[in-house]
């Protein structure tokens, strides 16, 4: 089971983490990955700046909506 979890702070919020959210939880759903790949959400992880923040296995990460199909393709659905 990979662990994906995204942060919903305030400032990763303004970036589009909730877009980002949902955009995971539609190609996972797509994919049918959804005994694969748990999708959670945490709070802020104390890297603002690089927002939107997410971790992989623990693995630090920083999407974009405009990226994360892209990341989700290398990073998730090409390691499941
Ligand atoms: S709000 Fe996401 S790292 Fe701070």
């Amino acid at each position: 089971m990979k662990k994906v979890t995204v942060c919903i702070g305030s400032s990763c919020h303004l970036k589009g983490s909730r877009q980002v959210v949902e955009m995971l939880q539609y190609f996972i759903a797509q994919n049918k990955l959804d005994d694969k790949v748990e999708l959670n959400g945490t709070f802020c992880m104390g890297n603002c700046q690089k927002g939107v923040c997410l971790t992989v296995d623990d693995e630090f990460h920083s999407v974009t909506p405009d990226n994360v199909k892209d990341f989700f393709d290398k990073e998730i659905l090409a390691k499941v």
